[in-house]
Order: structure tokens, then C-alpha cells, then sequence
């Protein structure tokens, strides 16, 4: 993995009025102090949504907050997004569970490869709002890349190489590793993992696999800041390219996005709630505490056509 000096490093923190935020590492994330979400003012609101899009991902400690306060928060954002793998909690069809028990023998867990949510959705998810309720007492921490510190750092001769590039994203090959090594449960892959059994797949399950196909180089529809949109786990080709041309290239600027400089690391803890822009940045959940029980809740904001 290459490192950098290049100066194009810069997670401070803006000047705000009335929320306070502490960057967490070098590339991306911060801490934002000073708000309960659930009595969050218009005034606290723009800063944190100005926060979120600066550091691409930013958490709140503390917070005591029940599905309904979870969905209010979500919506001063926007719109829900459509949520790819649940039909989220009774009374809350918005708010998804996120939760491995701690007898869960799967070996894998939702999220674990490094993704944007959702990118095989014609209008992936823009936001995503994170809460956790229960965590391991070591483990299943979640770690975020840059995308856009990615393709800033990037030489001009690559970037117009890939200027225009389309990339196909499928929920194939996530399809395939649920069915292959997870035990059908009802949890988010534990239902993936069912469809094993299945001689048709379902058409909504068929349509994701179909996918979508999105701009490499995408401009983020409020800042203009430009990121690469790929991953490791949806991306499985270039428009255009056969296989073999297009897997070195995925793969090259997958590893590139998720080398460890242009990471941040979140040690999850009761009452944390974390929020990323999925156009801005790539993350991946840690699978490291079998034997423990995690419980999350998400919920998305509607994003648009990546452009
Ligand atoms: C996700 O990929 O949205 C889940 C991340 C996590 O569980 O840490």
C-alpha cells in the first residue's frame, strides 16, 4: 500500500457555532459533542449535516434514542432510502435490524467486505444512520475509507483514464457467499443464505443481481467534491470491458480507496450513533466477535442517480 505526503490530507475541523467536532484520524471521521439528537435545533442540524459531509463520516456518543426518535432524526436528512435487505422492525419498516446473536454460527456477517450500501440500486442510498444498541465487549468495530481522499491523490494520468468509466454493481457475488457459507436464520444474510434452497429467485432478487451500472468518478450532488465509486464487494465489471480487462482496474482502485491511510477506525459502545455519506466514502464491518452479541439499527436517506 502507498502512502502519501502529498498535502491533500486535511480532516480538520471547520469553525462552528454551535456543535463542537473532533477529527479521529488524519483522513476521515470525527466525533460531533454537544448534541442529543432527539432536541437537535435547525442551527445544530446544518453544522452536523456540513460535518458529515466534510469528514464523511461522523459519530455521537451517548445518545438514548427509541426507533421513532431514530426515523425523526433520519428524516431531517430526507426521504427514506429502499432498503435492499429488510423490511426493517414491526411498527418501523424503515429502521433494520442489524443483529448477529451471540450463537449465531455463521462465519459471516452483514457488511463485512469493504462497500458502499447498496450501489446495485439505480438510486443508491445516500446517508447512512447507524445506532447501537448492544456490542461486543472486544471486536466488531467498523472501519470507513475516503473515496474522495482516494481520487484526489490519484495522477492526473489515471483519473483520465478512468474519467468516464461506468462500473457494473451486482449483489451477486454477496448473494453467492450467503448462500455458500452462512446458515439460513432470520437476519439480513441468514434470508440470502435461504434462497440456496429456492429453484427461481425472487424478481426483486433477480433485479439486484441485474444491478446497476454508475460513474466511476462521481460528484457529490451538494459539495461537487469528486470520489471514486467502487468496491470490493457489489463492483463486478466495466461497461463496456470484458472481464479480464475490467478486473485489474476494480481491483487496483479497490485496494487503492481502502489502504489504510485514507481510513478511520469506530470502536462501537451503547449509545452510539454513526452516520457516513455513502457517495464520499466505503466501509466494512468487522468480523471478529463470534461468540458475542451485536446489536445495530440503520436506516438510509434517499440518495439519487450518481452522476
Ligand atoms: C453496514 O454495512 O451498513 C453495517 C456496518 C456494521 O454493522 O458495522
Amino acid at each position: 500500500m502507498r502512502l502519501h505526503p502529498t498535502g491533500k490530507f486535511d480532516n480538520h475541523a471547520a469553525k462552528y457555532r454551535h456543535i463542537e467536532v473532533q477529527p479521529i484520524a488524519a483522513a476521515m471521521g470525527a466525533e460531533v459533542l454537544g448534541v442529543d439528537v432527539t432536541r437537535i435545533t435547525d442551527e445544530q442540524f446544518a453544522e452536523l449535516r456540513h460535518a458529515l459531509f466534510r469528514h464523511k463520516m461522523i459519530f455521537l456518543r451517548d445518545q438514548r434514542i427509541t426507533h421513532g426518535d431514530h426515523e425523526a432524526f433520519s428524516l431531517r436528512f430526507g426521504p427514506f432510502a429502499e432498503d435492499a435487505y429488510t423490511q426493517g422492525v414491526p411498527g418501523h419498516r424503515n429502521v433494520q435490524p442489524l443483529i448477529k446473536e451471540a450463537d449465531d454460527p455463521s462465519k459471516m456477517v452483514f457488511g463485512e467486505g469493504w462497500h458502499t450500501d447498496s450501489p446495485f440500486l439505480p438510486e443508491p442510498p445516500a446517508i447512512t444512520i447507524l445506532y447501537a444498541v448492544e456490542v461486543p465487549p472486544f471486536g466488531g468495530d467498523t472501519i470507513w475509507a475516503n473515496s474522495a481522499l482516494a481520487y484526489a491523490t490519484l495522477s492526473d494520468t489515471y483519473k483520465a483514464m478512468i474519467q468516464n468509466l461506468k462500473v457494473h454493481f451486482s449483489m451477486r457475488d454477496v448473494l453467492r457467499a450467503a448462500q455458500e457459507a452462512v446458515q439460513v436464520s432470520d437476519s439480513p444474510i441468514g434470508r440470502l443464505a435461504a434462497t440456496r434452497y429456492a429453484e427461481k429467485l425472487p424478481e426483486d432478487l433477480q433485479r439486484k443481481i441485474r444491478g446497476s451500472f454508475h460513474p466511476l468518478v462521481r460528484t457529490h450532488p451538494v459539495t461537487g467534491e469528486k470520489a471514486l465509486f467502487v468496491d470490493s464487494a457489489y463492483a463486478i465489471g466495466i461497461e463496456g470491458m470484458t472481464e479480464e480487462e475490467s478486473a485489474p482496474i476494480l481491483k487496483f482502485l479497490a485496494d487503492y480507496v481502502t489502504q489504510s491511510a485514507f481510513t478511520c477506525r469506530l470502536r462501537w459502545y451503547p449509545g452510539t450513533l454513526a452516520m457516513w455519506d455513502n457517495r464520499l466514502c466505503v466501509h466494512q464491518a468487522y468480523n471478529d466477535y463470534h461468540g458475542y452479541r451485536r446489536e445495530l439499527y440503520r436506516t438510509t436517506v434517499k440518495g439519487e442517480k450518481p452522476s
